[in-house]
């Protein structure tokens, strides 16, 4: 990934975390409550209905390999697979492929 994709990537996510307002869709869901549990602590977990996937699967990827967050527990491959199924059933369509989530 270049280097600018992966900084306006950033802010437009560090821009959702602000100005966020969004509520989760199915809040109740066991997803939803992991998701929460484990992207809440610190700032206002954002909606995954805020973005496409491509976006969000750009930040887990980097999540996942421990860029950013350095004093966040480490997840599990398992609740990344969570949270991403979560993302990818709510985010929005992607603008330039609207047929693929
Ligand atoms: C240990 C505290 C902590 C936890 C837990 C945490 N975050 Fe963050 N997050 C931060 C801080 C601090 C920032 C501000 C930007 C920075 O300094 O990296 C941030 C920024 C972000 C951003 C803005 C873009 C960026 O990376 O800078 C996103 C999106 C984000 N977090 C998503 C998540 C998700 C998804 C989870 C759960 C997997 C999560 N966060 C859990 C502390 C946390």
């Amino acid at each position: 990934m270049n280097r600018r994709v992966l900084i306006s990537t950033l802010f437009i996510l560090y821009v959702t975390i602000l100005t966020g307002c969004q509520s989760l869709p199915e809040s109740d869901s066991k997803n939803a409550k992991l998701y929460v549990a484990k992207c809440s602590g610190c700032h206002k977990a954002p909606s995954p209905a805020d973005h496409p996937y491509k976006l969000w699967d750009r930040l887990f990827t980097m999540m996942e390999r421990g860029y950013q967050h350095p004093d966040m527990p480490p997840l599990s491959q398992k609740e990344w697979l969570t949270i991403r199924e979560y993302f990818q059933k709510y985010a929005l369509p992607d603008p330039e492929n609207p047929s693929k989530p």
